[in-house]
């Protein structure tokens, strides 16, 4: 088997994530002019859903606010980064060292407060450690995962208009079927949403927030894409700023992927009918063709579930080498992935040749959707040993260093 002469030399294994900053900038302006003029927060929890953390932040100077899910996720960050920028902490804090440690830390930051003994710490904590502390109120809406029931808000703010030293913003929800427009759920989130609105207003309390404005936050990416209209104060996309959330969806709103998983063919092997293929010799050949062993496995993040699947429906899990579909045959393993080449006969493939396992020109939800599962769940689990390689397409010239 010989070499071909695109094999990477000297950048050891060929493995990489390509992050396009180029359109990374570009999604989160089509975004941004989604918003018809809400302050357009780019999630960026789990590392930058995967796309690593800085490397996002550096790509995205014209955002003015960031989220994360927990405060930890800033510890490995310099807040130089972000000056004159703030973060929202979407699950706000554990404890009331918290705020001081990020205040310590240089971060200007915004809680969430979702739950009644966040209030409790913020009530029995000395004014002084929660001077110029800045949050929302999350209610739960319906999806009953976070948030203060309904009920319970008006209370929620005569406590905090008893707390001088704390700044309150606005009301925040989360939508559980937003990708689901046709679900009952949505309609009853956004009347509750504005249910509980209407009663903070009419009660004065919009008078104990910053400005005398009580805010509103409700929409993140399939929210933003599909109802536009509830885009109100803030909005808080995170996958669809990846270009990840749904393929059809994200073309009809020109957004593109960000990240490509990329890697090369390292062997091609002849089989003969019969043969079998992988760990456990699952495969098994029914004519004589070439297989392809592909330097990526579930070690890096490639979902094994790909190719244990047992179903016949839909469409063969593949991945493209220099640009062709070759389904996977055999199962996926820790380094590898092993893929049908063709006839022998006719097989032009070599060592060196280049495979695309998504991205670009094979979007991530397909093959999630392969593995029963969701593009976010790809994105976040792409291994720390695979190199992020950050490269611009609005400025082809800056094609980026390999960033571990
Ligand atoms: C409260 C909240 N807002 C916004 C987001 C961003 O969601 P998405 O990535 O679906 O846009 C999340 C993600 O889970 C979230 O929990």
């Amino acid at each position: 088997m010989t070499r071909s002469s695109k094999t990477h030399h000297g950048s050891g294994r060929p493995l990489e994530a390509v992050i396009d900053v180029g359109a990374l900038k570009r999604n989160f302006s089509l975004l941004n002019e989604r918003g018809q003029g809400a302050n357009c927060v780019a999630v960026v929890k789990s590392d930058g859903y995967g796309h690593g953390l800085q490397g996002v932040i550096e790509a995205l100077p014209e955002v003015g606010q960031f989220a994360v899910a927990t405060a930890n996720e800033l510890d490995r960050l310099d807040s130089e980064l972000l000056s004159g920028r703030s973060i929202l902490i979407l699950e706000g804090f554990f404890d009331l060292y918290e705020p001081e440690r990020i205040r310590q830390l240089g971060f200007c930051v915004e809680w969430v407060i979702h739950s009644h003994w966040q209030l409790e710490l913020l009530e029995s904590s000395p004014m002084q450690s929660t001077a110029g502390i800045r949050v929302w109120i999350k209610i739960n809406t319906g999806m009953n995962r976070l948030g203060f029931p309904p009920t319970d808000v008006p209370q929620v703010f005569r406590r905090l208009a008893q707390l001088s030293t704390v700044i309150v913003l606005g009301i925040a929800s989360h939508l559980a079927c937003a990708d689901t427009p046709e679900a009952g759920l949505n309609q009853q989130q956004f009347d509750c949403f504005a249910k509980c609105h209407a009663i903070l207003v009419n009660s004065g309390y919009d008078n104990i927030c910053e400005a005398g404005r009580l805010r509103r936050s409700l929409l993140n990416s399939a929210g933003l894409l599909q109802f536009p209209q509830y885009a109100f104060d803030q909005v808080r996309p995170g996958i669809a700023l990846y270009g990840a959330l749904d393929s059809t969806l994200h073309q009809t709103h020109g957004l593109s992927p960000v990240m490509t998983l990329q890697t090369r063919l390292v062997a091609v092997q002849q089989v003969w009918a019969g043969d079998r293929v992988g760990y456990g010799g699952d495969y098994v050949a029914t004519e004589d063709h070439c297989v392809g062993i592909v330097a990526a496995g579930y070690g890096d993040g490639y979902p094994r579930q790909v190719s244990t699947r047992t179903e016949s429906a839909g469409t063969e899990p593949y991945v493209l080498v220099k640009g062709q579909p070759c389904r996977l045959v055999g199962r996926c393993s820790m380094d590898m992935l092993t893929v049908d080449l063709g006839p022998t006969a006719d097989c032009d493939y070599r060592a060196g040749d280049s495979v695309e396992l998504w991205g670009k020109h094979l979007p991530v939800d397909l093959v999630a959707g392969w593995a029963s599962t969701i593009s976010y769940h790809l994105l976040t689990g792409v291994t720390r040993r695979v190199p992020r390689r950050y490269i611009d397409s609005l400025n082809p010239v800056n094609q980026g260093a390999k960033n571990c």
